[in-house]
């Protein structure tokens, strides 16, 4: 297997742990050890003091899955397997994809939603979406791109960098059209909950589609990537098998201690995910006054959902450049849309944190002074 460095993940290990400010970080605020075990009951205390280091079930823990599991309508524990997230990207595509299938993907993107798919042997085509229409992803340009070879389509929505949602209606014509073909549905849902309309939470694409298949997790809506958990749902029980005979190449099993927290994270999810929702509105005001002090420099199209948001800056320098001379000058880390491999002139700000105002002043700062 021969595949190329992940961009952004090369540029935030570079950056992320040495910059002072971050502007661009996908996930929402995180929580300490304290913080979440405050919310456990006295069951999953009783479980997390009682807690062995041994390996866990392979497929993930019982509970977790079933804790899980009861986000998705129709879907039960044995319709998911545990991994984090990206692992579960690495080993859905090995599972399904052989060398010669035609593969869609959403695009710019998170890499690895296209890459593996390249690296397999895979024709990979873009899902590009249109700026001038609100980071619309066109269903009518999806039905050019679909060949008679065409295997898989790679869609991520609350859409990573844009924000972009597609309506109802469009996710539904979406599934149908794909229904109608036999082609595979991969939805990477990792944003899912933190849409900014009310109604805008788009069914999970497997509960409404038998050849679809879910991926979410504890990283970006409930703020805890560190527990490096999350999991796939699908009604497709041959390639969960195929998934979990691959994960015993990959790291057999989850942590322990990472899986009674994401129990407790799961059952306290309604308070978690309103607390980030709130953060996020009111960190989208102080974004929404910062572009309109800042017309001069940038354009934004409003993110529908996720905590994640692409505008483009104005001018003639690349966003490679003034990130460059931003983190350096001023130590505030961008991602500058060369990291996703697509155009010079946009950049990702991440609005979930806590410190959001705070950084976004010394982003303000250093355009001040060097303009
Ligand atoms: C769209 C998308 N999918 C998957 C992932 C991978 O999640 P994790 O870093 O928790 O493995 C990310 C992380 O940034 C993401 O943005």
């Amino acid at each position: 297997m021969k595949i190329p460095p992940f961009t952004l993940e090369r540029y935030f290990a570079k950056h992320e742990f040495s910059a002072k400010y971050l502007l661009s970080s996908s996930d929402c605020e995180s929580m300490t050890l304290p913080q979440l075990l405050e919310m456990a009951s006295p069951q999953m205390r009783t479980k997390w003091e009682s807690l062995s280091f041994g390996y866990t079930e392979s497929v993930g823990h019982p509970l977790l899955r079933a804790e899980a599991a009861k986000i998705y309508a129709g879907l039960g524990a044995e319709n998911l397997l545990i991994a984090a997230p990206e692992e579960i990207i690495f080993l859905f595509m090995h599972a399904l994809l052989q060398p010669g299938d035609h593969v869609i993907a959403t695009f710019p993107g998170y890499q690895s939603l296209y890459e593996i798919a390249r690296s397999v042997g895979c024709q990979v085509s873009t899902w590009e979406p249109v700026e001038a229409e609100n980071w619309h992803f066109d269903l009518a340009r999806l039905a050019e791109l679909i060949r008679p070879e065409t295997k898989l389509v790679v869609a991520n929505f609350p859409h990573n960098p844009t924000g972009f949602i597609p309506s109802q209606k469009e996710y539904a014509d979406l599934i149908e059209m794909l229904r109608e073909k036999g082609i595979f549905l991969f939805s990477d849902e990792m944003y899912r909950f933190l849409e900014i309309e009310s109604g805008a939470t788009l069914p999970s694409a497997c509960e409404a589609y038998e050849r679809a298949f879910s991926l979410f997790g504890m990283s970006k809506t409930f703020g805890l990537p560190g527990l490096r958990i999350g999991w796939m749902a699908t009604q497709n029980q041959p390639l969960l098998a195929r998934m979990l005979e691959l994960k015993d190449y990959t790291t057999i099993c989850s942590s322990a201690p990472s899986e009674i927290l994401s129990i407790i994270a799961l059952q306290n999810k309604e308070a978690i995910i309103a607390k980030q929702n709130a953060r996020l509105a009111q960190n989208m005001a102080l974004l929404d006054a910062f572009i309109a002090k800042y017309a001069q420099f940038f354009r934004l199209n409003r993110p529908r959902g996720g905590s994640i948001c692409f505008p483009r800056m104005l001018g003639e320098e690349s966003t490679l450049g003034f990130a460059n001379r931003l983190v350096e000058e001023a130590g505030v880390m961008m991602a500058p849309s060369h990291i996703f491999g697509y155009s010079d002139h946009h950049f990702r700000i991440g609005f979930g944190r806590e410190n959001f105002g705070e950084v976004l002043g010394k982003f303000g700062d250093y355009l001040d002074s060097n303009h």
